[in-house]
């Protein structure tokens, strides 16, 4: 070793060793082929096809086309250094009538997958729900029904059954959060319901998958299993002024708890039981349950992307993200913003992890998603994008602090591999790592990408 490169070592911000580097991805975000091979309708197929759901009528018909170039996808991945590859499978392509007979031909396509990353040695991660339900099971109730959740243990079963002997790490869901209560509640998601009664039904239900998708993981043979949640640090504008502090306690529950609790501790908040009778949706709740949804995980993964900041005003009418918070309001923080509109605050990151590994202590973490969109142009077939690499470094750098701090974090998922189907948003706002030009499908690494082979190369920053 050179003297400089001694200097430079010194200043290195190591993490752990082992500490896994990657990207994420969705099915219903990357994938295309959305009639291929036997796959039926999800909700997001039809709230795609709804006037008015998503941004300019996108939808996720063709995508990134991943689903004819995941191999030059991967190899990609191979060349940026990346270690672990989170990606969802979707229901629709396995079980396309929910619940029945297992369609080969969806699951051939994640073997070819799983195969062709360990071949370029990725370590494959399989979330089994992020979002693109079978619609025919929507039609029968969707999350308000206990049948879907039984189905879920169905889906898991015959995934574990096919890519047990080669995926280590299963996540059951993604993000409840939004499927309740965005699909549920305020309908910015699919199914689009606005009805809070249905997305209390919806929690309960997504949990108990949960819970029996880790018993069919478990049964299967799976090694590692996890359930990924979007949690976030909630702060009250005036921590002195016990009404904000209320406020601030209810979006906590309505965000983190309700979740983290019962999966975790199992049993749900007080206060969330009481929301839950409030809205006529505790009926669901049955004997049992919550053992189920309290089956031991190896790994919590965690979605972070920004804080929340509350306070009470007296009259404020209830967000719909948040039913039963009258009397809550959500001030802009003073921190600038991304395309999102996000607001942008390491520390939330940091915090969060430390208070998890307070107050949920014995699961060890792993950051499974953090990122942001930007608006990016190709200039002279190059990306310049700074401040996506000042948003990574940033929240990076958090990670390390809380490592520090004693929260046992396992890895850091950047999201995404690529730009990809946003969701309401469509192919409008841009989270990749890497450049798709939707007409031609190129693919152009940007400048985070070949800076976050760096970070990977030397486990640092
Ligand atoms: C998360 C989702 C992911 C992506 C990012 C930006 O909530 O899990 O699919 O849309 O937000």
């Amino acid at each position: 070793m050179t003297i400089v490169e001694e200097a430079t070592d010194a200043h290195l911000l190591r993490f752990p060793d082992g500490f896994r580097w990657g990207v994420a991805t969705a099915s219903y975000q990357i994938e295309g082929a959305a009639r291929a091979d036997g796959r039926s309708p999800s909700i997001w197929d039809t709230f795609a096809r709804t006037p008015g759901k998503v941004f300019a009528g996108h939808t996720g018909d063709v995508a990134c086309d991943h689903y004819h170039r995941y191999a030059e996808d991967v190899a990609l991945m191979a060349e940026l250094g990346i270690g672990t590859y989170r990606f969802s499978v979707a229901w629709p392509r396995i079980r396309p009538d929910g619940t029945g007979p297992v369609n080969p031909r969806g699951l051939d396509f994640y073997d070819r997958l799983v195969d062709e990353l360990l071949a370029r040695g990725v370590e494959p991660m399989v979330t089994l729900y992020h979002w693109d339900l079978p619609q025919v099971l929507e039609d029968r109730g969707g999350w308000t029904s206990r049948e879907t959740a039984l189905a879920f243990a169905g889906l898991a079963e015959a995934v574990v059954a096919r890519l047990g002997d080669r995926v280590r790490t299963w996540t059951t869901l993604n993000e409840p959060w939004c499927s309740a209560f965005l699909g549920y509640a305020s309908g910015a998601h699919a199914p689009g319901r606005q009805d809070p009664t249905a997305a209390f039904q919806a929690v309960h239900h997504l949990m108990l998958a949960h819970g029996l998708g880790v018993s069919a993981l478990r049964a299967g043979g799976a090694r590692e299993v996890s359930l990924t949640l979007n949690l976030t640090r909630v702060t009250p504008r005036n921590p002195a002024d016990p009404h904000d502090l209320a406020a601030a306690t209810l979006i906590d529950g309505l965000q983190n708890r309700i979740f983290l609790d019962p999966a975790l501790r199992g049993s749900y908040p007080d206060d969330m039981r009481e929301l839950f009778a409030r809205f006529g949706a505790d009926g669901v709740i049955r004997d049992g349950d919550l053992a189920a949804i309290a089956a031991p995980i190896d790994l919590l993964g965690v979605n972070y992307y920004q804080p929340a900041l509350v306070a009470a005003q007296v009259g404020a009418p209830a967000n719909p993200v948040y039913p039963g918070s009258e009397g809550v309001i959500h001030p802009a923080p003073d921190t600038p913003v991304t395309a999102m509109d996000w607001p942008v605050d390491p520390s939330g990151l940091g915090d969060l992890l430390v208070r998890l590994s307070v107050d949920y202590p014995g699961t060890p973490l792993i950051v499974t998603e953090n990122g942001a969109s930007y608006v990016d142009t190709v200039v002279d077939g190059r990306v310049s994008d700074p401040a996506r690499i000042g948003y990574i470094e940033g929240h990076l750098r958090a990670v390390h602090d809380a490592i520090s701090r004693g929260a046992d974090t396992r890895g850091y998922l950047a999201w995404s591999l690529m730009d990809n189907f946003e969701w309401a948003y469509g192919y409008d706002k841009r989270f990749g790592l890497v450049y798709v030009d939707y007409a031609t499908q190129r693919r152009v690494p940007k400048d985070s990408a070949l800076w976050y082979r760096d970070v990977i190369r030397r486990n640092g920053l």
